[in-house]
């Protein structure tokens, strides 16, 4: 079932907005837009297909988001499927269907070490033969969405946990500057293009969060440009908590660039448990989604907020439960699209 928004009256709004009480973990009744009530943009990750052909999920996304990732067109192996056979079809009608739904754009992800095309894993050449590969790349895609995508996730997931580059098909053609290669094409390919660096467990002021600082850095000294940061944002109820979060945003926006919450859902079963209690768990999620909400606001000054974006639109599109075969239910809205006490949560933390 989805709702009539347009039989949303401004009393009707009023009664449901004093109505959200997301301290308590009962019916969060919240049904205004989602955007209009952050001073920066919120964004969602998006399947073609839904966005394209399931009215309820095009008219609740475009209802709540104005900003949109693709969650996999985007990626080398949709796009580049072929070697140098490039397949815009599906990217294209998402992303000429946001912008007409007025959305902005966000570009993920040019470069990373999963859902690589098959031919990749066997590509065979020199060092420069790899530099060319991942500039043709580059190149192309940049090239091919410019002036509809503003910013790309250039790099996605180069670091392990412990701080160390990890090893991907990249890194093994290149060499440990591949990163700074890739911005740099990035860069030429379209200038007027905002550059991130996204990756996972930035939260705490871990060894990961460390060795980002220290790409972004390295790339300011050397005058390659970079514009953000993405922080990914898989988290679930156990936390990390609003001080750990606070510091490493605190951190990050001390190098002046963008910082985007780039894929944020919260887990209510991180054990993966067989039979688990979700809905027990929703006013610790709540909760959870009312301190990122918060740090994010309190600890990134407003104008290098870049925006949050949910990874997912409603809890039967997370990546979640298929990905990691179990049960779960990490975003703002349940299956039904009715509003979870994580919305109110989020919307009490803005
Ligand atoms: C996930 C997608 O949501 C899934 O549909 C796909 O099967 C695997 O990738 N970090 C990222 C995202 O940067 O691209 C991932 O997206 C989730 C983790």
């Amino acid at each position: 079932m989805l709702f009539d928004y347009s039989k949303i009256t401004t009393i009707s709004l009023l009664i449901l907005f004093t109505s959200c009480q997301p301290e308590t973990a009962g019916p969060c009744t919240f049904e205004q837009a989602l955007h209009g009530q952050a001073p920066y943009p919120l964004g969602f990750a998006a399947d073609v297909a839904a966005f394209r052909f399931d009215p309820d999920y095009q008219n609740h996304s475009s209802f709540h988001f104005n900003s949109i990732t693709a969650e996999n067109a985007l990626k080398m192996e949709h796009i580049q499927p072929a070697r140098g056979g490039f397949e815009f079809v599906q990217a294209d009608s998402l992303v000429n269907l946001a912008l007409r739904k007025g959305m902005r754009v966000h570009g993920h992800t040019l470069i990373w070490h999963n859902q690589n095309p098959p031919w990749l894993s066997t590509f065979s050449g020199d060092r420069q033969a790899w530099i060319d590969l991942m500039k043709e790349h580059i190149n192309t895609v940049i090239q091919h969405f410019s002036g509809r995508i503003h910013s790309w996730d250039v790099v996605n997931e180069a670091f392990e946990d412990n701080g160390d580059l990890r090893e991907t098909v990249w890194r093994n053609g290149i060499g440990d500057d591949y990163i700074e290669l890739a911005f740099q094409f990035a860069a030429e390919a379209d200038p007027d293009a905002m550059l991130f660096y996204n990756d996972y467990n930035l939260w705490r002021k871990s060894a990961k969060c460390r060795a980002v600082l220290a790409l972004a850095e390295h790339l300011q000294k050397k005058g390659i440009p970079i514009q953000g940061i993405g922080f990914q944002g898989h988290i679930d109820i156990r936390g990390p908590g609003q001080r750990e979060i606070e510091l490493a945003l605190e951190e990050l926006s001390a190098l002046g660039l963008q910082v985007h919450i780039s894929e944020l859902d919260v887990s209510v079963n991180p054990l993966g448990k067989a039979s688990p209690d979700l809905e027990g768990n929703f006013g610790k999620q709540a909760e959870v989604y009312r301190m990122v909400a918060e740090a994010y606001t309190s600890s990134v000054p407003a104008d290098q907020q870049f925006g949050i974006t949910f990874w997912g639109l409603a809890d039967a599109h997370s990546w979640i439960p298929s990905f990691f075969n179990r049960a779960d239910a990490p975003l703002l809205w349940d299956a039904n699209y009715m509003p979870k006490p994580a919305l109110c949560g989020f919307m009490d933390g803005i």
